[in-house]
């Protein structure tokens, strides 16, 4: 029996806090006839990583689990049923770790064709694994809010993850844009990312500000945040306006229907994983076009080599669930 090639990989044995996060030696995997191997050029970190590493979402999980979502690399080889992709081709990803797939940390990943699509060549493997599972989320919620060019979008958490791909895409399809942040260097970043409007919720009443800016309403308001507070958010709703909620799984506010429904509103809640690959791939595409014309920038805010996973996830895990502010965009790893 012929000894199994060694890669370096990221992954846990048993859910906890970052310190389960062990960093070692795994077999190379082999694809399946419809799957390619990648060779990781760069891996990114996402909110949902944290939450299945750390148990907070029951999935059950492969042993040893490779962490992560997001990739970009190199096709290295293909499966037996594979025509779309050859070795060498330079593809990007977000579907990874979840539905029984193994994670994307590792320097080899198995990835079914269909939810790998081409990097454009002007697109470094750090940029295109950064703007992953965040872009493809931003463009599917876009487009199931009905955005129009003479809209005003609102989006919560303008320089984190998703609301710097949705400040983005929003501007390009040439809606107002407006967005808040939770310090000054945050809402700076906002206004860098394309924001017409950047506010700073520590220094100004939201629902103030939002008035002053958009006096007839918002037509999109994108909620980022884990506590949404539907009070503010449905009174700055214009008529006809679309509230997209996708973040905050224990969360339970109160709702105040009146003010909604008199308005002809409508509620729109996601989860990026539960679309179908066609439909991601399609996210994929329109997201190429805007990486390739530069309309759409990666939003870099911190680099680790993936030996340094864990202390990738306690920051991550810092920001989104503790609100440390001490994040800028995205958490990109390479190994
Ligand atoms: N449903 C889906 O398909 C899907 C996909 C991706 C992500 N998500 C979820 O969406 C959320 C955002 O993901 P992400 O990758 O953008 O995370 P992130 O980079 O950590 O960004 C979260 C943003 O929330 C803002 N925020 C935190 N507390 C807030 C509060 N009390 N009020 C208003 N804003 C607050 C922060 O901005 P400031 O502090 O600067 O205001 C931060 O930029 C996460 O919970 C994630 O799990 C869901």
């Amino acid at each position: 029996m012929s000894t199994p090639r060694l890669m370096k990989a990221a992954f846990i044995t048993e859910t906890g806090p970052p310190s389960k996060i062990r960093y070692g030696d795994l077999p190379v995997p082999e694809p399946a006839p419809d799957e390619l191997i990648v060779r990781t050029g760069a891996v990114s970190v996402n909110p949902i990583d944290t939450y299945i590493r750390g148990g907070l979402i029951a999935m059950p999980l492969n042993n040893p689990f490779v962490l992560g979502c997001d990739f970009a690399g190199t096709v290295a080889a293909v499966g037996s049923e594979v025509g779309d992709f050859r070795p060498g081709d330079r593809v990007w990803g977000a579907n990874q770790s979840l539905s029984g797939r193994p994670g994307s940390f590792s320097e080899h990943i198995t990835v079914p064709a269909d939810f790998a699509y081409p990097t454009p060549e002007n697109v470094t493997d750090q940029e295109a694994a950064a703007i992953a599972l965040v872009g493809i989320t931003a463009q599917l919620g876009l487009d199931r809010a009905g955005l129009k060019p003479d809209d005003i979008v609102f989006v919560s958490g303008g320089a984190g993850g998703v609301g710097s791909m949705v400040i983005q895409l929003a501007k390009a399809a040439g809606a107002t844009v407006i967005a808040s942040a939770g310090s000054e260097s945050r809402r700076q970043l906002c206004t860098r990312l394309g924001a017409d409007v950047a506010i700073d919720r520590h220094q100004e009443n939201l629902a103030a500000a939002l008035e002053k800016h958009a006096p007839d309403g918002i037509d999109i308001y994108w909620e980022t945040s884990r506590q949404p507070d539907f009070e503010s958010s449905v009174a700055s709703l214009r008529q006809n306006g679309r509230l997209v909620l996708m973040a905050g799984r224990e969360a339970r506010p109160v709702f105040p229907v009146g003010p909604f429904y008199v308005k002809n509103c409508s509620l729109f809640g996601f989860a990026m994983f539960n679309f179908s690959a066609a439909e991601q791939r399609a996210c994929a595409n329109d997201l190429n076009e805007q990486l390739k014309t530069g309309n759409l920038k990666a939003n870099v805010g911190k680099t680790f080599s993936l030996a340094e996973t864990a202390e990738a996830h306690a920051l991550q895990e810092a920001n989104t669930l503790n609100q440390a502010g001490t994040l800028h965009g995205k958490i990109v790893l390479t190994p």
